[in-house]
């Protein structure tokens, strides 16, 4: 153990640890008279505070306790995911289905790709017709007719490179296209006996008719403007046939000429491949109409490269010819018969498609992982396991590793249905490390998103749609831009590749389309440099998003706990480096805080507000030595809570400076009306909220330093059960005895003693969606019992209950009564009365009044209650049958005359005298006597226990009743009720 001198933070914890352990022997005896004291002599609670029990001696070190619970603790988290994934059934039968089906879906897909090659393969084989290039004196229009072009306008442009000799513009000659064989034309392009081949008879041009490029631009810039200007017209893509207005314009190719003598031409061609169909004439080379034999049908397509030859033929021919003038080649192309193996080319269609849908078998698991996240903290389930003493570390680690598990699974049937049950090559030759690595970088990209969404959600439904939709929408953008616009060699955008999905599917993409196109990946180094890049980027997404997950996870605020501030982490570290202040310093400095803390703004208004023993208890709080703190289960001082003001309400100061300290064994009861603040002081010492100020000790640690091992030591039954409904009664106990750190060796017997304590132990067995309201909330209390806490919260425990299992839930608390300190907070006035022995009523923040339930009963009772029933009409109803007899006897109208004997009646027995009279009388019997209330002849007056004679007023009553017209009367001794509606009713009522 570590010498208190040290000065880390740690330290100072262990060093007041160490102090404590040494004192506690020392004081034991003393606390245990301290205890007996306080049980016989109520009244003098506040006076008697050593009281406490070797219990909270046995506080560990924080880090030897530690380091034995987390396994403990991991092993509870998993083992309940375990069992909840489980029964899940519906979840997982799907889960394991998607990557099947996924895989079925291209089986299919091969069947359909089967029959449809399976038919052609009877087809006889077709090659095409031979193309032959530039016939000479061929007049166009029967080319066109033989290729199907609809006018003969073809033209190329040509241009010299600037600085070519005078020489070479001679022999290339010139040619304007116009007029027909214009005798001007000269050179190679001299159209009579060169490339100009014939007329065009609609345009009444030599054709093909070559252009020279405008001296002010170049062929590209006039290209380039050409487009531009037909990217403005009107495109109708449904017509093959129809043709860009101005397309005219757009050259089928050019030339660019560097040299052109006897001995030599150089020159480069470019041809119009744009790969819009329409952006090529009819009867351009670049777009030829080839007629299908099969369909009889014609077809256009784009033929660049036959362009380009054709085009490179020709001015080819043009050379030859002017240097041979009687010499001409003919040449044309033909495609090759093919000849494939088709359970090849199946396969490899089958990979190519795999690149779509393998991605989609592996995408679904993220839904799933956020749906788990969001639900538990949707139902509070993560904050009531924090209560319990989860630390949110194992928390995430064992999601983490469960999320991991889950996926491994998935990804395992994938593999192996692929290899084994359908066989397909992408999955048997690609090699197995590329894949594992690959998969494993998905996996750790899929778990960090599912951890950094689940920050910003708030219900598990919309975290599974949101889930889906992301999950499938983006893979299919994804997929679908990879075979589109970032067809390779195109490369994804970098900023699509920010987010994982992009990275995960390019990869899918390129593994099987290699083996689709040339073979499979057989080790990273087949790898494209774009592959291997996004593997990179998947491990690295990994781990940002992990951090973003941790960081948005603690700065974004939740329904629950409070947000770190959004530079915390900045903070830590200051913090951290201011940790070298040594020990008494940094006692100087919390005690100066807590001095300050006491003169702050609302101390007039509680000096107003607190009764003289919540005075006095404060005074205790802060009189009592910080060294003691250890023998208190539990030290409230000076807590103080502001909720922000929403929607331009004013801030709320839920509690106001609030003192109070509990002893072991005791149960306190915490009352006061709707909004009086119990829950939130409860959700602080619980660690639900931070205090904005003040601080409270559990045994010595303190919520805002050492929450987590408070957290270890106390039990929280919640106003409302939170449970899992799949998880059984057994199951439920055991995870919480677990989480609270009790040995794998106690854990049965202890779970077994907490199911017989809240008589479950018949329904061990049962889910809890199988159990009553009832059982629910004796398991919750079961919960708060478990793992031996030191004090436990109960928070309204008896809500919902029928009266039967009320009083079995009151014979469980009352069965521990002693043995660990209870706070309860409760409206049943009759349940604090029958299990408190100290109550302390909270009105606006502030306790107002705390004590034994006699001492606030003789303080804010009143003494006792007179009630009075004063009903006439049971004196009148006699009367009034004597006037009926009255008036039968006289010899008058009968009717008449009782109604006129009962107006008299009514006269003389007038309903307020008759009141004001009991009123006089009960004052004048009984000294100081107070009217509480007064309805409908009922009459509750109090009176004060100084000068009371009961005797007096009882012999009173008696022999007055009559005359006072009393049907009924009582005395009692004022409840709970009458306290709390004194304290708590404003005063102007
Ligand atoms: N998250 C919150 N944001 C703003 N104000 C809050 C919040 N929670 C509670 N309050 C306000 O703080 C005050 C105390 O609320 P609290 O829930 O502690 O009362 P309570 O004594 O538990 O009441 P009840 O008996 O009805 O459960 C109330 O006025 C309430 O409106
Ligand atoms: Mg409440």
């Amino acid at each position: 153990m570590n010498s208190p001198g040290q000065n880390s933070d740690e330290d100072f914890i262990t060093s007041i640890n160490y102090h404590k352990q040494d004192d506690l022997e020392e004081s034991k005896d003393e606390l245990s008279v301290g205890l007996q004291k306080y049980s016989t002599d109520e009244s003098s609670d506040n006076s008697t505070d050593s009281g406490t029990g070797s219990n909270l001696s046995t506080i560990p070190d924080k880090s030897e306790y530690f380091s034995s619970k987390v396994s403990y603790q991991r092993r509870a988290l998993i083992r309940k995911s375990i069992s909840l994934q489980l029964r899940q059934i519906g979840t997982n039968v799907c889960q394991l289905l998607t990557p099947i089906i996924s895989l079925l879906l291209i089986i299919l897909l091969k069947s359909i790709a089967q029959s449809r090659l399976s038919e052609s393969m009877n087809a006889p084989i077709y090659s095409g017709l031979p193309y032959i290039f530039n016939i000479p004196l061929v007049p166009v229009g029967q080319l066109g007719l033989l290729f199907n072009l609809s006018n003969c306008d073809q033209w190329y442009m040509y241009g010299f490179q600037d600085d070519v000799d005078q020489e070479t513009r001679d022999f290339f000659g010139y040619n304007k296209g116009t007029p027909i064989f214009d005798p001007e034309s000269k050179g190679i392009l001299d159209g009579d006996k060169n490339v100009l081949q014939t007329a065009c008879p609609s345009s009444e041009r030599a054709t093909p008719y070559f252009k020279e490029k405008n001296a002010s631009e170049t062929i590209n810039q006039y290209l380039f403007n050409t487009l531009e200007h037909l990217n403005t017209q009107k495109i109708n893509y449904k017509d093959m046939d129809s043709e860009v207005p101005d397309i005219w314009m757009l050259p089928d190719g050019a030339f660019n000429v560097y040299k052109a003598n006897e001995s030599r031409l150089e020159y480069n061609v470019q041809v119009n491949d744009l790969r819009y169909i329409q952006y090529h004439r009819n009867n351009g080379v670049t777009k030829l109409g080839i007629q299908n034999p099969l369909s009889n049908k014609t077809s256009y397509f784009i033929n660049a490269v036959q362009g380009q030859i054709s085009a490179v033929d020709l001015m080819n021919k043009a050379y030859i010819s002017k240097l041979f003038p009687n010499t001409f080649i003919y040449s044309g192309v033909q495609i090759m018969p093919i000849s494939f193996s088709f359970d090849q080319e199946i396969m490899k269609v089958i990979n190519m498609l795999g690149g779509g849908l393998f991605p989609i078998s592996l995408c679904l698991m993220l839904p799933v992982f956020i749906y788990n996240i969001v639900l538990e903290k949707e139902q509070k389930l993560v904050e009531i396991m924090k209560m319990n003493g989860l630390r949110m570390r194992n928390y995430w680690i064992i999601t983490f590793i469960f999320n991991f598990i889950l996926y491994f699974i998935t990804c395992f049937v994938f593999i192996m249905f692929g290899r084994f049950v359908l066989g397909l090559t992408f999955f048997y030759e690609t090699s197995y490390l590329v894949l594992i690595i690959f998969l494993l970088g998905w996996g750790l990209s899929q778990i960090s998103l599912g951890f950094f969404f689940s920050a910003f959600l708030r219900t598990a439904q919309t975290a599974s749609m949101l889930g889906y939709l992301i999950s499938i929408w983006v893979t299919l953008v994804a997929v679908s831009l990879n075979i589109t616009l970032f067809a390779p060699p195109q490369e994804v955008s970098w900023w699509l590749l920010l987010y994982p999905t992009f990275p995960y599917t390019r990869f899918f993409f390129e593994i099987s389309t290699a083996c689709g196109l040339s073979s499979c990946i057989r080790s990273f180094n087949d790898l494209s440099p774009e592959a291997t890049r996004c593997l990179w980027i998947l491990y690295v997404e990994a781990a940002v998003f992990m951090i973003f997950a941790f960081y948005f996870q603690q700065v974004i605020p939740q329904d629950y706990g409070v947000p770190k501030h959004p530079l915390f982490c900045c903070r830590a570290l200051k913090y951290k480096k201011k940790s070298s202040i040594t020990t008494r310093e940094k006692i100087e400095f919390l005690n100066r805080q807590e001095s300050d803390l006491k003169n702050i703004a609302d101390d007039s208004e509680l000096a107003q507000l607190e009764d003289d023993d919540a005075k006095k208890e404060r005074k205790t709080v802060y009189e009592l030595p910080e060294e003691d703190y250890y023998k208190y289960p539990l030290i409230v001082k000076d807590i103080r809570k502001v909720y922000p003001g929403i929607d331009g309400r004013p801030p709320k100061v839920a509690t106001k400076k609030f003192c109070l300290k509990i002893k072991k064994g005791e149960v306190f009861g915490l009352l006061g009306p709707n909004g009086a603040g119990k829950t939130t002081l409860i959700s602080m010492l619980t660690g639900l909220y931070r205090p904005d100020s003040g601080n409270a000790w559990t045994a010595g640690f303190d919520i805002k330093n050492n929450l987590e091992q408070i957290q270890l030591q106390m039990g929280v039954c919640p106003q409302f059960d939170i449970l899992w409904p799949d998880l059984t009664v057994q199951e439920h106990l055991l995870f919480y005895a677990r989480l609270k750190g009790i040995s794998p060796k106690e854990e049965s017997s202890m779970v077994k003693e907490a199911m017989q304590d809240v008589f479950l132990e018949k329904f061990a067995k049962f889910k809890v969606n199988q159990l009553s309201g009832g059982m629910k909330r004796r398991l919750s209390v079961a919960i708060s019992l478990v793992g031996d806490p030191k004090i436990v919260y109960l928070d309204e425990p008896s809500t919902g209950l029928d009266p039967e299992n009320r009083r079995q839930l009151w014979d469980i608390l009352s069965g521990i009564k002693g043995k660990r300190s209870l706070v309860i907070t409760t409206h049943s006035m009759e349940e604090a009365d029958v299990l408190c022995q100290r109550i302390g009523i909270v009105s606006d923040g502030v306790l107002r009044c705390v004590g034994p339930q006699v001492r606030l009963k003789t303080l804010y009772g009143g003494g006792y209650h007179l009630f009075v029933n004063c009903h006439k009409s049971k004196y009148l109803r006699e009367l009034k049958r004597e006037a009926k007899r009255r008036a039968k006897a006289s010899s008058h109208n009968t009717t008449r005359e009782e109604s006129k004997i009962k107006m008299e009646i009514n006269k003389t027995y007038d309903l307020n005298q008759i009141h004001l009279r009991l009123k006089e009388f009960i004052q004048e019997t009984v000294p100081n006597v107070y009217l509480l209330q007064e309805f409908n002849g009922n009459f509750t007056f109090q009176i004060p226990i100084e000068g009371f004679n009961a005797e007096k007023l009882f012999l009173e009553m008696e022999s007055n009743k009559e005359d006072l017209m009393v049907s009924d009367w009582g005395i009692s001794q004022c409840t709970l009720d009458d306290v709390f509606t004194k304290i708590c009713t404003p005063k102007e009522n």
